[in-house]
This record gives structure tokens, sequence and C-alpha cells, in this order.
């Protein structure tokens, strides 16, 4: 066993997005690509005392934990914890990496996006905090990757076998392979009213769980069907399959469809919720309505203070930009402070780490705390449980009952997949162009009131993120925002983000895509999307 060191030359495209670096499986395997990237990462460590290796289970992860295990050993981390048989959720990664005072940890998923040969992959990396790298870091990582000339690797070490909990020595670093789940459901268990969840569940209230097939399956099982009660078979697509049954592992209402009927059906559960290819998002369903992931965060934040873990109060809560309003409204009424972020978990953090925020939440199925710096799928799921449970009503009473206090956002995300790249461009540079001009125009009886492209101050560090979107506010409360995706593997997509308050009770009830059908065509109008994009649909509603 030795360490070498081996020649490569720089991948250009190293660059990481919204959330780590993704690409094609192919793209990972090709010879090089993912130690480079890796040997960027070691790099710019400034602490190698230990970190957290595991994934989401795709294809390609095991091979890639070996190859990590061994770049590891010869760049001289003292320690790696790797979860065993290579499963790791992205909240229990956050979660071990705080509890153990971790100098990071390695996290393999490509999120909500396919896997398998033909699917994609993807390497995050997080920082002593439990969080994502922030922008200086990737930075770093991707300065870094376009300048390497070697990587270092133990060379004649064989398999590092990571099916059993136990630990080991590979050169001078230690391995221990340890229960992906136990620390994270211990956490679970210190934040919610256990008790009270398993009286819920004991009474006759049923909930599905769909974890879609992706890493979910074991945590959701230990947590809901052995430590809360709920009957087996409570949790379907339990597995972690390596191409998570040829499916988008995307809890939403196109690619959680099974799920989703299955709440509009007449034998509907209490409950329907759904996460993510690494754990992190989730989705909140009740007998006949869909609980936007705007109205949850708000929902939540308007209800903590039945929860154990939240009981003395909010500091201050968050959202991504995009993200609906509809929590602004509650942080007035609670008199905490509200930030409006970019798109990213990653500009929670420092809020977060400085106590300006308990909660915080994107409208892409993602809410979170304080607990972990990540979002958190379970938790989520866990709260409402918590929330249901001690106001002892159903996910219905508990949304409209909401609407009714703080007012309806109506609020729709429409997506436009696999574009052109400079046809993309083209549209939002030519919106860009328009700002100045786009005051007081009226589109379908829409009157743009304030028009601009979102940059943001983080109130910690200090630093200005410019580019986060184009922001069309209209009069009475409308909003539009145009944006380009940061996570895709192939093309652009267009995000369009649609949001309507309505006061009114009566008017609480209707479909969001009724009340949205002006806004819809004014959007339209401002950026002629249908003429540019040669497109007559959105590929996804959200
Ligand atoms: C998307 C979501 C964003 C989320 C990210 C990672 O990024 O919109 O809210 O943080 O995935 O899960 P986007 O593709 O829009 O850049
Ligand atoms: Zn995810």
């Amino acid at each position: 066993m030795q360490v070498k060191a081996i020649k490569t030359a720089p991948f250009k495209d190293q660059k990481p997005g919204t959330s780590g670096l993704r690409k094609k499986t192919s793209v990972f395997k090709t010879p090089g690509y993912l130690e480079n990237f890796i040997q960027s990462i070691f790099d710019c460590m400034k602490e190698k005392r230990a970190i957290v290796l595991g994934g989401d289970g795709r294809y390609y992860n095991n091979e890639a934990i070996q190859t990590i295990l061994k770049m590891a050993a010869a760049n001289g981390i003292g320690k790696v914890l790797v979860g065993k048989g290579g499963i790791l959720s992205t909240p229990a990664a956050s979660c071990v990496i705080r509890k153990y005072g971790l100098s990071g940890g390695i996290i393999l998923s490509a999120s909500h996006n396919p896997g398998g040969p033909e699917g994609d992959f993807g390497v995050k990396f997080n920082i002593q905090n439990g969080g994502p790298a922030p922008e200086a870091v990737t930075e770093a990582i991707f300065r870094r990757s376009l300048e390497i000339t070697e990587y270092k690797i133990i060379e004649g070490c064989g398999e590092i076998d990571i099916g059993k909990v136990g630990k080991s020595r590979l050169h001078q670093t230690e391995i221990e392979i340890f229960d992906p789940v136990s620390d994270y459901a211990a956490l679970m268990e210190g934040l919610f009213d256990f008790e009270r969840i398993n009286g819920l569940l004991r009474s006759g209230f049923s909930m599905r769980f769909d974890a879609m097939n992706a890493v979910t399956g074991p945590y959701a099982e230990e947590i809901f069907e052995r430590r809360l009660g709920a009957p087996s078979g409570t949790v379907i697509n339990g597995t972690p399959l390596p191409d998570f049954g040829g499916r988008h592992p995307d809890p939403n209402l196109t690619y959680a469809k099974g799920l989703v009927d299955l709440m509009f059906s007449p034998g509907a559960p209490d409950l329907g919720a759904a996460s993510d290819g690494d754990g992190d998002r989730n989705m909140i369903l009740g007998k006949g309505i869909f609980v936007t992931p705007s109205d949850s965060l708000a929902v939540l934040a308007a209800n903590a203070d039945t929860v154990p873990g939240y009981k003395d109060g909010l500091k201050g809560v968050a959202r991504s930009m995009p993200t609906s309003a509809a929590v602004d409204r509650v942080a007035e009424t609670l008199h905490i402070p509200c930030y409006e972020t970019p798109t990213g978990w990653k500009y929670f953090g420092n809020l977060l780490d400085a106590d300006l925020v308990t909660l915080c939440g994107e409208e892409s199925f993602g809410t979170g705390s304080i607990h972990i710096r990540e979002k958190d799928g379970l938790w989520a799921v866990l709260f409402w449980l918590n929330i249901l449970a001690t106001r002892n009503k159903g996910v219905a009473e508990v949304v409209q009952g909401h609407w009714r206090r703080f007012g309806r956002n109506f609020y729709q995300r429409h997506d436009y997949e696999d574009l052109d790249q400079d046809t993309a461009r083209l549209l939002i540079e030519r919106l860009r162009n328009a700002l100045p001009g786009l005051k007081n125009k009226v589109f379908n009886g829409y009157e743009i009131e304030a028009a601009d492209e979102f940059s943001y101050e983080d109130p910690v560090e200090g630093g200005l993120i410019t580019g986060q979107g184009i922001r069309i506010m209209l009069k009475g409360g409308a909003r539009i925002v145009f944006r380009l995706s940061g996570t895709g593997t192939s093309g652009a997509t267009l995000r369009i983000y649609l949001e309507r308050y309505e006061k009114v009770p009566d008017l609480h009830i209707q479909e969001p895509k009724d009340a949205l059908r002006g806004l819809v065509s004014a959007a339209d109008g401002i950026a002629r999307i249908k003429e540019t994009l040669k497109r007559d649909e959105p590929t996804v509603i959200t």
C-alpha cells in the first residue's frame, strides 16, 4: 500500500452550481474527473481532522466512496466517518458534522435529479457548521480545479468494506463505518413530542410516506414505523435503489403523482408526504389538499410554539426570494424579522449561525431550521405531525385556518426545461435590458409597480451577490419572478414564479391555476415566453 501522486490536467467545467457539482454520471466517470474535484476540495480544506462521507445510494455511489476514501487517506485526513453501505442523507450528514465537531463532509448526490448510468451524479462539500460550502469556498475549489496538476491516492489496498459498522485504518487514516440513521433519529426525538405523535398515530390517524426509492427509506422506517409506532406499510418505496426505480426522486405534483392521486382519492390517508433523492426536500399533502412549500413554511412558523424544540419562540425567519411572501405575514404578526435571500440553501447558513433566524425555507420543497444547516425533509413531516397532534386538526383545517387569519398567497412555479441555453439567456437578457422602462406599464390588466434584478447583501459577511433573478412587482401585491436554474446538467431551465395575494376568505377556495390565470398571461406578455421558447406549455408546474 502506498501514496501515489497521479498526474492530471484540469477540467474546465468544475464550477459548483446552486448545490454542489452536478454532472451526467458519464462525465463523473471520465478518468480523473471525480479525482480532480475531490483533490481540489482537499486542497482547499484548512483543517483535515475528520470528515463524514456518504451519499443517496445512486448509481456510482459506492465506486466514488472507494476512490474518495483512498484519496482521503493519501491526503492526510485524520478520520473519515462513512455511512454504512455508503448511505447518508444530506440532513443526516449535516447532523453528524455538527454533533461530532467534524471539519466537514462530502455528500454524493444530485439531489432530485434522476440517477443511473444515463442520469446524474453529484458531489457536495459541507463545511464545519454542517452547511453547504458558501460561495467563497466553492469559488476557491473551482479556481483550484483549474490549476490542478496531480491528485493523491493510495494504491494497492484493495476494496474497503463499508457494509458493516466498525473501525479500521487505511494508511494513517481512521475509517469508521457508522449507522447513518441513529444520530439523526435521536436529534428528531429531541425536537419533537414523540409521545404525542405516537398517540396520534395509534388513534386511527393514517399517513403515507413515499421515500421515492431514495435515501430516506431507512430513516423513515426507523422513525415512523419503529419509534413512532405507525403500521408497517406507512413508508412506501422505502429501499434506496441505484436508479430510484427509474423515477425522478423529486417530491412534487408531477414526479410523486401516485401519492398525489392517492391523497385526492376517496380513501386518502390523513397525511401524505414524500422526500427527494438525498432527503432534504419534502412535500406535504392532506386529504384532498396539497400544501405549497411556501404555505408550509408559513404554517410551521405560525405554529412553532406547539413543538418542544421551538416553544421558546422564533428569532426570525428567512425565505429565498422566489418563495411566496406567506411567511412574511406570519413574521409581521410575531414581530420577528424576515430575511429574503438568493435561491440556494447556502445563503441561510450565516443567518442561522448568527442566530438571526430559527426557521427558513424555499418554494422548491425545502424547509429547515437551526437544528442543522441543511433543509430537512423528514424534519418537516415530523413538524407537521407534531402540529396536527397538538392542534387536533386535519391538514386542510390547519391550512384553511391559516389563510383565514393571514390571507392566502396563491402560488405556482412554471418550469421550462431542456431549453437551448442561448435562447434562455437571451430571454433573461432582454428582460434585464427592459427593466428601466417597465414601471407603470400594464400587461393583461396588471400594472407594474417596480421591477429589478435581485441582489443580496449578506447581513453577516457583507458582500453583494448580484444577478439573482428578475422581479416584477405588480400593483395589488402580485409578483412574477424569472430566473434560470443553477442545478441542471443539460440545456437550460427557465423558472417563472407567480404569486398573488388574496385577503377575502370566500376567494381562498379557488384553484391556484384559476387564481393565477391572468398573471400567467401577464408573464407571457412581459417576457414573450411562448414566442421566444417556441413552447406552448411549461414542462413542470408545481
Ligand atoms: C433548485 C431550487 C433551489 C434549491 C436547489 C437545490 O435550484 O430552485 O431552491 O436550493 O435546487 O435543491 P435551481 O435549479 O433553481 O438553481
Ligand atoms: Zn435534495
